[in-house]
């Protein structure tokens, strides 16, 4: 736990003793004090805050006075206790969660914040997406026909129960879809009573990080990541334990000396976000073999779903799994589109329940219309025959994408062994220049190229580009790659002449 130098800034606490008080009791008063301090950040993340006992000196007020004081500000998320050595401002809680939480007086005892800032999640790319962003499968290509023709004939049924009140499991029509699809297309034998339907990935990290851990636990997280799982585990105020990622996916070695005793590993085994390598068979059986050893739980976030493009899907870390230590997650954001907002958890069944449980309480259940036209979408096979369409057309945007970086960018960007699935390539930097400014300049002209360095928590970071080709068609991407490429040169020749000087 940090320990900076404390501030002596309640010197400056002038309290309003009148029987008549309009600022409240005292111990409003300096609950409303430190609150403030916080939120306009006079108080900084990880300052140490003085005793109750000091501060009760210092102001003159009974010692229960300033203790009620701090428990409160604790309950609400603002300090934090470490056991033996004091209280501190929390670290993490960004001042928009802070202000949700519930001002309630509360002596409820607060967990430690998470160890990595709460980063905030990657805001969403524009619709239409520019040419090699990421994040956003290709929209215009969306089944509007197949899928116009399911709500209608679901519409023309007058569905009532889909408009009443839903299973908050999800709707047992939807989890039989997935579970036939799921066991067809990527080898997962599960029971319909193990799924879980989720409005996106987004809430199913969120709720397993609060099923399976509380505030303070670790959780491993793969170095570079996906910023937006980082900040739900943070929210959940779990300790973020950053585990590196390298041409084999998650170092799981280094993962067990960082935090064994982390009670979850979030991982994406099949395509890692973002560098794409595929996690290897030794590392998962040592993943596997230490959630099993420890009792830990894994998380294996499978976005891409079945876009690979050569030689046999990858099969999932849950197929593999003989202690049901895994929940698999999958989200239909890239296989048909974000907008839907429709994922699902295959849960062990010890945590069904559960994670059903916390569903209700957080938002009762997924829009059941929705769900049956995606689970009639699915059962009629139009699922799996767009993905088979998609696959082609992505795999010409990615052909595409890789012959325009060959022929435009090989001096100044590393292509490495592409991967043969996903729906984005990384590439590093050849020279030494700020991939953040590139990313800003190439940006007013039309190109998002997403800055590498912004996927890692910490540094050191790699420089380089994350470059969607879901929405950039074959004839696209030689100019925006040519306007990329010379941004890099650009901004090289810069640096040069800087140093020349
Ligand atoms: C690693 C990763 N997981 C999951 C998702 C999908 O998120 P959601 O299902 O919440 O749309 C994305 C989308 O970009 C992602 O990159």
């Amino acid at each position: 736990m940090p320990g900076r130098a404390t501030q002596p800034l309640w010197n400056v606490l002038s309290l309003d003793r009148r029987a008549s008080r309009a600022g409240g009791s005292l111990q409003d008063q300096i609950v409303a004090f430190f609150r403030d301090a916080v939120l306009r950040g006079a108080l900084k993340p990880g300052a140490r805050v003085p005793s109750s006992r000091q501060l009760a000196a210092e102001l003159g007020v009974a010692r229960i006075t300033a203790v009620e004081a701090f428990d409160r500000l604790t309950a609400e998320g603002y300090f934090v206790t470490c056991r033996g050595v004091g209280l501190f401002v929390a670290e993490t809680v960004t001042d928009a969660y802070l202000r949700a939480l519930p001002a309630k007086p509360s002596r409820a005892r607060r967990a430690p914040a998470a160890e990595e800032p709460a980063r905030a999640v990657p805001s969403a790319p524009p619709a239409p997406a520019l040419p090699l962003a990421t994040g956003v499968p290709a929209i215009e290509e969306f089944p509007w026909r197949d899928w116009a023709r399911i709500s209608a004939r679901v519409f023309r049924e007058r569905p009532a129960a889909a408009l009443a009140y839903g299973d908050p499991q999800g709707l047992p029509e939807l989890r039989v879809a997935i579970a036939e699809y799921l066991g067809a297309a990527r080898g997962i034998v599960c029971d319909p009573g193990q799924i879980v339907v989720v409005s996106g990935s987004q809430q199913g990290i969120d709720l397993t990080a609060r099923v399976v851990a509380a505030p303070g636990d670790a959780a491993w997280f793969e170095e570079p990541g996906y910023g937006a799982a980082r900040a739900a585990l943070a929210a959940a105020r779990l300790r973020v334990a950053l585990v590196p990622a390298d041409g084999d996916g998650i170092d799981v070695a280094r993962g067990i000396e960082v935090a064994p005793e982390a009670r979850l590993a979030v991982v994406t085994p099949s395509y890692h976000y973002p560098l794409g390598a595929t996690l290897s068979l030794p590392r998962r059986r040592a993943l596997l073999a230490w959630a099993h050893a420890t009792g830990a739980w894994i998380l294996e976030d499978d976005y891409y779903g079945d876009y690979r493009f050569a030689g046999r899907p990858q099969t999932p870390l849950h197929a593999l799994d003989r202690h049901e230590r895994v929940l698999y997650l999958g989200t239909f954001s890239k296989m048909l589109a974000p907008g839907l907002r429709l994922g699902y958890l295959v849960a062990p069944r010890s945590l069904v329940s559960r994670l059903t449980e916390l569903k209700t309480a957080t938002d009762r259940y997924t829009p059941g219309l929705m769900q049956l036209v995606l689970a009639r979408f699915i059962a009629e096979g139009r699922l799996a025959a767009h993905v088979r369409r998609m696959r082609a057309v992505y795999r010409d945007r990615r052909t595409a994408l890789l012959a325009a970086l060959d022929r435009h960018a090989r001096d100044v960007l590393d292509v490495g062994e592409p991967p043969d699935a996903g729906l984005h390539l990384a590439v590093r930097l050849k020279l030494d220049v700020d991939d953040v400014a590139v990313s800003r300049a190439v940006r007013r002209h039309g190109v998002q190229a997403a800055p590498l360095s912004s996927y890692y928590a910490r540094p050191p970071r790699t420089r380089g580009f994350v470059l969607g080709f879901a929405n950039t068609a074959g004839a696209e991407a030689a100019p925006a790659v040519r306007r990329l490429a010379a941004a890099v040169r650009s901004r090289a020749g810069r640096a040069t002449r800087q140093s020349e000087d």
